[in-house]
């Protein structure tokens, strides 16, 4: 009994910190890379790149729905054009997973020290909102630079 103790004790912290990392590691290294430094010719580095964003009401929407329903059309990061498409993982996540794995790179890549509003209900509402990788791409044109 004492050992099933220390497993419970060590097992919901883990977990709980391992979330977002997990995700990001299953669907999204792949394209944007270890540390979210991206590559030339494949996906945009989302480090040093999203997390001014994450600052107005309209980017935290664009953050989010470009998980869910995707973005394509040309971009420029860095001096670094992009003319890809990145599809909607919408299907492949549920509303925690999205919530979590944009919490890690905000928090953990960029420093965003607020992401409370990224709640399972903002992704859900985002979610239902709808949207396209056109629309994405022309929300991206709208922000503030
Ligand atoms: C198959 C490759 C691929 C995978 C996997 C992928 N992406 Fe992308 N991502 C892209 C590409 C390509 C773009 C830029 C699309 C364009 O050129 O319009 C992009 C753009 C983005 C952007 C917008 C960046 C900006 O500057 O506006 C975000 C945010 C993003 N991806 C997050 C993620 C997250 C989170 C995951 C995992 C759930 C993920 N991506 C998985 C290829 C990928």
């Amino acid at each position: 009994m004492r050992a099933l103790g220390l497993v419970f004790a060590l097992a919901l912290p883990l977990t709980a910190l391992a979330d977002g990392a997990a995700v990001y590691g299953k669907h999204c290294v792949a394209c944007h890379q270890p540390g979210a430094v991206g590559a030339p010719g494949l996906a945009p580095p989302l480090a040093g790149n999203i997390g001014k964003a994450a600052g107005s009401d309209a980017g935290k929407r664009y953050l989010v729905s470009v998980v869910l329903h995707g973005l394509s059309g040309p971009i420029e990061v860095d001096g670094v054009r992009y003319q890809s498409v990145m599809k909607a993982f919408g299907p492949m996540l549920t509303d925690d997973e999205a919530a979590d794995v944009l919490g890690h790179l905000l928090r953990d890549i960029e420093g965003v020290a607020d992401t409370g509003w990224l709640t399972t209900a903002y992704v859900a509402g985002v979610r239902s909102g709808g949207g396209s990788p056109g629309d994405n791409h022309k929300a991206r044109g709208k922000l503030p630079r």
